[in-house]
């Protein structure tokens, strides 16, 4: 063959390829899992009614393949603040690949970098520079790293129930045991402490070796705040002894409850401060760790230790063009204001039923990061219930609420951390008046349900159960 056929072939066989295609077969989508990947996910979706073929997504809504909407609560566990398909985030992508842009050039300042890292320290003015990641995770092992540098010490501190991330380091600062448990030996020097417990920080603290304390100014698991005051008193602390604040704001950040960063809402200015998920629309990996000029003179202190942090695709300009643009859509669609009408909105009809329903506890939340927490009922049937249920398992509850949520109105929520009795609720922040009623009279029906025992969703909890206990001894 010529080299001009050759050409010529490679590029009809190039043009046999069909992600559209691919994507609009989708009967083998659960079978692949359960045989090349993690298969217990699978597993579970079935088992609570997750298993749904979905074709289809825009702003606050998915679609599956027989047409029905479903209101999506979760927002990919926060990554979509601004709803899927946001048309500026989309435009900048489609820009992106048009312009051919000399993205990872590795040996190289690339200017959407520069311009991102600009727009952040703009955003968060107590802080001078950006390091860029590509995860959540990886943003809190460069924060442990640089508070290491820049303290010369090991220690680092975290709350009971935080959660930063799975891998190695992120995990060895999670405040879970259940997420710690059955990956051996973790790092070393890392000691939880007990959610607001000021002496027990400063305990801590006084023994003058702890490199940094790292927080969630909302905690993701449970959605629990702490105290008013006490992340000012700890940043107090912390400097007091010599230490660093990293606040973690990956999923509070960028908006999610009504101001760009959580930790404004304590007047609080952390050395080092964790984006990542939505900050870039949730198309491209990303993440961002802000901090001082000190802390990074102190990890990048000569030419020779120029790349002595990196990692191959956090300079990637894709990502950066995405912050970019979900910067702007920020400033320029009222976002900040909008997530906290809209969460002002929800927390006000949610506490309003409290009254009629006696499984209801306290709602929380700042923005759109809200946690429904359930209590244990006062009237003898469902108390039964209660106690039951709870016997068979300390994770079921909310199950309850969200299976039927998701079952019979087509709402997306998540339960909220082990052994809860909490449900959360992350809608995106662009979230409409008319979803949020939605959401409300749904969940209205839904507790009407748990609110007759027995039946209704308790035996739902029963198969359930039997089906968690079953796969446990298996
Ligand atoms: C507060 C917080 N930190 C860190 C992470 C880890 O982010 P990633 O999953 O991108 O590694 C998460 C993820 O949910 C998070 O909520």
């Amino acid at each position: 063959m010529h080299n001009n056929d050759a050409a010529k072939a490679i590029r009809r066989d190039a043009e046999s390829f069909s992600i559209r295609s691919i994507l609009e077969n989708q009967s083998s989508r659960f079978e692949n899992h359960l045989n090349y990947m993690n298969p217990q996910m699978p597993k579970v979706l079935k088992t609570l009614g997750f298993d749904k073929t979905y074709i289809r997504a825009e702003g606050a809504y998915l679609w599956d393949q027989d047409e029905n909407r479903y209101l999506d609560f979760l927002s990919g566990y926060g990554v979509f603040n601004l709803g899927r398909y946001h048309p500026v985030i989309v435009q900048a992508m489609r820009d992106m690949l048009d312009y051919k842009d000399a993205s990872l050039v590795q040996f190289d300042c690339p200017h959407l970098l520069g311009e991102l890292a600009k727009a952040l320290v703009e955003k968060v003015p107590h802080l001078e520079r950006v390091y860029f990641t590509s995860t959540g995770a990886e943003t809190v092992e460069t924060a442990i790293k640089f508070a290491k540098a820049h303290t010369k010490r090991d220690r680092i501190l975290f709350f009971d129930h935080g959660f930063h991330g799975l891998t190695n380091g992120a995990l060895s600062v999670n405040g879970n045991k259940e997420f710690r448990e059955g990956f051996g030996k973790l790092l070393p020097d890392c000691n939880q402490i007990p959610f607001n417990d000021l002496n027990a920080l400063e305990k801590e603290l006084k023994k003058k070796d702890v490199a940094a304390f790292i927080f969630e100014p909302i905690q993701g698991k449970g959605v629990f705040i702490p105290s008013p005051g006490f992340l000012k008193a700890a940043e107090e602390l912390c400097h007091k002894y010599g230490a660093l604040t990293i606040a973690d704001e990956v999923q509070s950040g960028m908006g999610r409850t009504g101001k760009f960063l959580a930790c404004e809402h304590e007047n609080v200015h952390p050395d080092i401060v964790l984006l990542s998920k939505s900050l870039s629309g949730g198309i491209v990996p990303t993440g961002a760790v802000l901090s001082r000029t000190e802390i990074f003179k102190s990890v990048f202190s000569r030419m020779d230790r120029c790349v002595v942090h990196s990692s191959s695709f956090g300079k990637n300009s894709f990502s950066a063009a995405m912050g970019l643009a979900t910067l702007w859509v920020i400033d320029h669609e009222n976002i900040l204001e909008r997530a906290a009408q809209a969460g002002e909105s929800l927390m006000t009809k949610l506490n309003a039923l409290k009254k009629k329903f006696e499984l209801l506890g306290e709602i929380r939340g700042r923005g759109c990061m809200i946690g429904i927490e359930f209590q244990s009922p006062k009237s003898l049937q469902l108390k039964m219930g209660w106690s039951l249920l709870h016997t068979l398992s300390k994770d079921l509850f909310p199950q309850l609420i969200t299976v039927p949520l998701m079952r019979d109105h087509r709402i997306l929520t998540q339960t909220s951390g082990h052994h809860q009795d909490i449900v959360k609720i992350l809608p995106p922040l662009i979230i409409e008046e008319e979803d949020i009623q939605y959401f409300v009279s749904s969940f209205e029906k839904v507790l009407e349900g748990a609110h007759k025992f027995p039946g209704g969703i308790w035996d739902l909890g029963k198969s359930l159960a039997k089906t968690a206990l079953g796969d446990s001894k298996s």
